[in-house]
């Protein structure tokens, strides 16, 4: 059973292809490598002994999509996650963020329809619910005005899906992430963000490591419990097994609708002082970080409601804070050897 992951290079697509190579599923990738590196595959192969098929092209280039979904019209399903992410870069350059997110999805959908390939699933964002009204958050709360291009890519994208549902045989699973982190446990991959990193775990990992001189805390006087913001972090290989979960699901003919939207989270939140301090735990080493003034743009706290995806799925996040950091920290390490 062959599936197309785009983007597959990348942090979650990495992990993603090594269970659906674990359940016995055959991968081929596309990833143009503009936030990833082809070491992956070698990564990849050591993890799960299979070397998944890569080819290299951005799949904003029409002609060469179409082509690839010519030669591998035997796809029985896509996960999509080949995008740009970094919210800040997003707001300084809007164009290029809705050209590479949009124009690849465009270019997916209609090679998927040309080829009568009808199973996909989109790697969506919590960032579409805003700062919710009401706590956890269920996948039927209203979409807020998005905060960044980057956030407005994700809710024009699964508008695109719905309204390409509606007139051909696509059926999608849309899943909203909330806040992935950690490794896998060979720390043979994990994320690694370029140059300096917009996200907590990253830039908590590089300070411990001597690459950051100090983490800076964003704000402390948010109103949660001890003033820092508060995020539901879940483990991106718990993340990496619901879209195995999910591709199965529309193989296997199980969804309720063509248009599926679950989140995905621990329905957990921790503030930024419980991230550091299962940090400090685990490692057994002091973080250097100091508190300064809110980032602009940032909400307050935001946890999911998983209990849809729990029982809909028969998926559940399973690692808890401390494997997460834990885990990140071994992927650190590891790296820098390597480097
Ligand atoms: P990532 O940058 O590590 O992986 C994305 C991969 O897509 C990279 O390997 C990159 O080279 C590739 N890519 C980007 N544009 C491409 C294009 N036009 N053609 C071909 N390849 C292209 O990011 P990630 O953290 O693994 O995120 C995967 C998906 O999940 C993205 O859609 C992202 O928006 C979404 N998401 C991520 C998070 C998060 O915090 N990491 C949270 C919510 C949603
Ligand atoms: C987490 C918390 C920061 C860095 C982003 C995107 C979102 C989604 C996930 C893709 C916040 C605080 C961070 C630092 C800090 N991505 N922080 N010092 O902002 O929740 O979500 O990634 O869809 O769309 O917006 O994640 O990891 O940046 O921040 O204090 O150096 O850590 O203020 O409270 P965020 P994050």
């Amino acid at each position: 059973m062959k599936i197309l992951v785009t983007g597959g290079m990348g942090y979650i697509g990495s992990h993603t292809v090594v269970e659906l190579q674990n359940a016995g599923f055959e991968v081929v990738i596309v990833d143009d490598l503009s936030n990833s590196s082809a070491d992956i595959r070698d990564a990849i192969a050591q993890i799960t002994g299979i070397k998944p098929v890569l080819e290299v092209f951005d799949l904003i280039d029409k002609e060469k999509t179409q082509d690839f979904f010519k030669r591998h019209n035997d796809i029985k399903g896509v996960i999509h996650f080949a995008a740009k992410k970094a919210v800040g870069e997003s707001v300084q350059k809007p164009l290029t963020y809705y050209r590479n997110n949009l124009e690849s999805l465009i270019n997916v959908l209609e090679g998927m329809n040309e080829n009568n390939i009808s199973n996909f699933v989109f790697s969506s964002s919590c960032t579409v619910y805003g700062q919710p009204d009401e706590l956890p958050v269920s996948e039927s709360a209203p979409i807020k005005k998005a905060e960044s291009p980057y956030g407005n890519t994700k809710q024009i994208s699964e508008d695109i899906i719905f309204d390409t549902i509606k007139v051909t045989d696509l059926k999608a699973i849309a899943l909203r992430y909330f806040n992935p982190i950690g490794a896998h446990e060979t720390a043979l991959i994990g994320e690694l963000p370029l140059g300096v990193p917009d996200n907590l775990l990253p830039y908590v990992t590089q300070t411990a490591i001597g690459i950051r001189e100090k983490l800076n805390v964003f704000g402390e006087d948010y109103n949660t419990p001890d003033g820092t913001a508060i995020r539901d972090y879940i483990h991106v290989v718990d993340l990496a097994k619901a879209h195995v979960i999910a591709v199965q699901r529309m193989i296997d003919n199980e969804m309720k609708k063509d248009f599926e939207v679950f989140n995905l989270g621990t329905g957990n939140g921790f503030s930024v002082l419980e991230v550091i301090k299962s940090f400090e735990k685990v490692t057994g080493l002091k973080l250097n970080y100091q508190i300064v003034g809110r980032r602009a743009g940032d909400v307050e706290q935001v946890w999911a409601d998983s209990s849809f995806s729990n029982k809909e799925l028969g998926w559940k996040a399973e690692k808890g804070l401390d494997e997460m950091t834990g885990s990140a920290w071994m992927w650190e390490q590891a790296y820098r050897q390597k480097t």
